[in-house]
């Protein structure tokens, strides 16, 4: 039985006039996990550092207001399908979609009626927080209702684990994350400069100029994105100039099965993440278009504030046969899981 104890309140009310509440998961090594049914959102962790003071190590807003403008996807689930289709066209069972385009010239996270603006169902079961959500068919010209479910459940080792699940009556794609941007060194840690970073990946995925992946599988050896030992991310960000300087890029995750493909270190305060998933893939997006969002009590976050690890399916899988596989059919059980795990060195 987890001594993990969850908590419920009011975060206050969508601009439609839902009401939206937060939960609050806490365990006794001083953790605590803030979750809003918004969009499924995680609106704050707190995580001790070396010396047991425990800070705010993610991105967001004080408000459900700052979630439903939330360009960054701050803290977010992401659905239908997360990442970039190109040009929003894909062709499944002989038929045509086409999505919105909400990051020209592609469809990106879902389109803007993704899972990060809508309700989910809550509730409370032990230490685990549920979260449904019906998606219905036709919502962003995606084809069939998906039942989604989500488990978020904060462990005494300070594992926080998110189980995805999902079930459709028509073929679609389907490709569901977690959107949170982490700064492990705290709410003053203007950026993540200082952050050690590995990523267990032999090959990652090139992409074009509005970041759909070419198809190839390309080895990182010799490449700013061999990140297999830890690099800093001060040595390795001025190397990555497709764009905005940065990673905003698709790792081929070594291995299968509920592994752990990634570890991110702050020196300073001593805290250290690692991930584990069960997908091929985790995009490390390093912040690169924040431009000064304004966030929680008067944050304001610049250029490679935070960072994300985007665990998934390779972007674009449903138009790149030779990438793992996205559609979910009926009859079949999505089943996913990822764990960010906190600790001090
Ligand atoms: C994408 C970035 C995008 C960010 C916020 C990331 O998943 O890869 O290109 O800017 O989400 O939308």
């Amino acid at each position: 039985m987890s001594t993990v104890k969850i908590t419920k309140e009011a975060f206050g009310s969508t601009s439609a006039g839902d009401e939206v509440d937060k939960y609050t998961l806490t365990n006794n090594a001083g953790v605590s996990v803030e979750i809003i049914n918004f969009g499924g959102t995680i609106v704050s962790i707190h995580a001790p550092d070396k010396n047991g003071v425990t800070d705010d190590v993610i991105s967001g807003y004080d408000n459900v207001a700052g979630y439903e403008n939330n360009p960054p996807y701050f803290g977010a689930l992401i659905g239908r399908v997360a990442n970039r289709i190109c040009r929003g066209k894909f062709t499944l069972n002989g038929k045509e979609h086409q999505l919105a385009i909400n990051n020209s010239p592609n469809h990106l996270h879902g389109g803007p009626q993704g899972y990060n603006m809508q309700l989910w169902n809550a509730s409370v079961e032990g230490s685990k927080l549920i979260l449904h959500l019906t998606d219905p068919d036709g919502r962003e010209n995606y084809t069939g209702t998906v039942q989604v479910t989500v488990t978020y459940e904060l462990t005494e080792d300070s594992a926080l684990s998110i189980h995805y699940q999902a079930k459709t009556d028509q073929a679609t794609p389907l490709n569901l994350t977690n959107h949170t941007y982490f700064n492990l060194g705290g709410k003053a840690s203007p950026n993540i400069y200082d952050h050690l970073i590995s990523i267990a990946a032999d090959r990652y995925t090139p992409k074009d100029e509005t970041c759909i992946p070419t198809g190839e599988l390309a080895p990182v050896d010799n490449t700013p994105f061999d990140l297999r030992t830890p690099v800093l991310l001060k040595n390795r960000i001025p190397l990555v100039t497709e764009g905005p300087p940065g990673f905003d890029h698709n790792f081929c995750l070594n291995g299968e099965g509920l592994r752990c493909i990634a570890r991110v270190e702050h020196a300073a305060s001593g805290r250290v993440m690692e991930v584990l998933t069960d997908q091929p893939g985790v995009q490390l997006y390093t912040g690169n278009f924040l431009d000064g969002v304004r966030g929680k009590s008067g944050a304001c976050y610049q250029q490679h504030h935070s960072l994300a690890l985007e665990t998934q399916v390779y972007p674009d899988a449903i138009n790149q046969p030779q990438f793992p596989d996205c559609v979910l059919k009926p009859g079949e059980v999505y089943d996913t899981t990822t764990v960010y795990k906190f600790s001090c060195s």
